[in-house]
């Protein structure tokens, strides 16, 4: 199969320019004016733009968290990466007692098999950190493709300091990354018990208990960890200014300290958490959402470089049956999660783009260029010969009004339902394949659950 694309504005994370981009099988052959090549498929890409397709490097499918289980699964959810224009997802895959690395791999990606619309790959999540573990890291990084490990200051199953030393130390050793979850979990435990004697346990309640200062030290000491012992970390879901201020102090001291933030910090305020009819536990998340100053410093953040990369931490709940369920009388309760994966790239066009927060370039830098270059996927990531067909035209102008129905992912809600998007995914192309397209009013699935292929990462090469 071969394909052209015809005068779109291909966009990298540097420049822009208008021209063909010219598919063979799988990969990108050619970018150039007025080629001159037959094809199978002719796309007029006339007033779009061509953009790499984004990569996900934060999702939780099918995940087993706090009583229940997140509910996309891999055929759902990267049904809805793709129609959102997400060719890669880099998924969560938290150990369970007593497993190796190994056998953690290899059972999500038996759950995932013939099911994966589009391309993934794994974080092993350690939960377990025992010495064995510790020391398979090297064969994670250098064998299995995974050499990111997400490890947790929080929950049941977080990390103490000094597994957190060791862990960073080793995975350093072999180019590995280490991500953390940074909040403090002594800071929470004792809010909690607060809350709790004042009866004070509506949703609400979830974003006083984890106060910014509980992720402002959790970074801090992190960034201690990665001074001590020479390594780097990559800080997930970053959700407030003193966290990234923390990060941005590091950053200028010369250490290698990364992160991200998703579309949930940068567009809504913890007045949602106050939402009638129990509305609130839709955005129980952690971090939380925060006040309105923290957006705006967050925004900055992406432009000025100090965050890298955007992710969703998508782990969605039903509403219904799922967050009410469970958290109805104490806000403790309620599943951690809030489904975001097809939601992504309209969001950031549209919040980041057309309001003027961040460039176009700067965009496919945070969703696509730079992700690929954080975590290793060499063939993802940019529109260049060589690279694997992974592209979204992209109608700029196209209007849509986010709404559940209209879209794929199986929960029954959305946080950003009624937001009025401008620009939407015209095309998708997983490896030249055409996996979603505009039809009418919103995007369809037109690819194959079991096309998605499992992608060895390399290890990190600096950035
Ligand atoms: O609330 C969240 N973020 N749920 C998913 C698990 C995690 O910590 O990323
Ligand atoms: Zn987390
Ligand atoms: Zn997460």
């Amino acid at each position: 199969m071969s394909l052209l694309i015809k005068n779109g504005l291909i966009v990298s994370s540097t420049g822009r320019t208008v021209g063909d981009v010219y598919v063979e099988g799988e990969k990108i052959k050619a970018i150039g004016r007025d080629l001159d090549f037959k094809a199978d498929e002719v796309v007029d890409a006339s007033g779009k733009y061509v953009l790499p397709g984004v990569i996900d490097p934060h999702t939780h499918l099918e995940m087993p968290f706090m009583g229940t289980t997140a509910k996309d699964d891999y055929k759902t959810g990267t049904i809805a990466a793709a129609c959102g224009g997400v060719t890669t997802v880099v998924d969560f895959d938290l150990q369970k007692k007593g497993e190796s690395i190994h056998d953690c791999i290899e059972r999500k990606k038996e759950w995932a098999s013939g099911k994966v619309a589009v391309d993934f790959s794994l974080h092993p999540g350690i939960t377990d950190p025992r010495p064995e573990i510790i020391e398979e890291v090297k064969d994670a990084v250098l064998e299995y493709g995974t050499p990111s490990f997400k490890i947790f200051m929080v929950y049941d199953f977080r990390v103490d300091d000094a597994t957190m030393i060791k862990l960073l130390k080793e995975t350093k050793k072999y180019g590995g990354l280490v991500q953390v979850h940074a909040e403090n979990f002594y800071v929470i435990q004792y809010m909690n018990e607060i809350l709790e004697k004042e009866g004070k346990l509506e949703p609400y309640y979830h974003a006083v208990s984890r106060p910014v200062l509980a992720e402002e030290e959790a970074i801090a000491r992190a960034v201690k960890m990665v001074e001590l012992t020479d390594s780097r970390i990559y800080i997930v879901h970053l959700s407030s200014g003193r966290g990234l201020y923390r990060v941005k102090e590091a950053r200028d001291q010369g250490l290698d300290v990364f992160a991200e933030t998703c579309p949930q910090y940068l567009l809504l305020d913890e007045e949602r958490y106050k939402e009638p009819d129990f509305g609130g536990a839709k955005y129980v998340m952690s971090p939380p959402i925060r006040s309105k100053e923290n957006l705006d410093e967050l925004w900055v953040g992406l432009k000025m470089g100090d965050l890298q990369v955007v992710s969703t931490d998508h782990c969605p709940f039903d509403f219904k049956g799922g967050k009410d369920m469970f958290g109805k009388d104490d806000y403790k309760k309620i599943p951690n999660g809030a489904p975001g994966i097809e939601t992504l790239l309209m969001l950031l066009h549209t919040e980041g783009v057309v309001k003027g927060r961040i460039s176009l370039e700067r965009m496919v830098d945070v969703l696509s260029t730079s992700t690929a270059r954080m975590f290793g996927l060499k063939d993802k990531g940019e529109i260049a010969p060589g690279k694997d067909a992974d592209i979204v035209v992209f109608d700029p102008e196209q209007k849509f009004t986010i709404t559940q129905s209209k879209l794929h992912m199986n929960v029954d809600y959305t946080p950003y339902e009624g937001m009025e998007m401008r620009g939407m995914p015209s095309v998708v192309f997983s490896r030249g394949k055409k996996v979603a397209e505009w039809r009418n009013d919103h995007v369809e699935f037109v690819g194959e659950p079991g096309w998605g292929k499992f992608v060895k990462r390399a290890p990190f090469t600096g950035f």
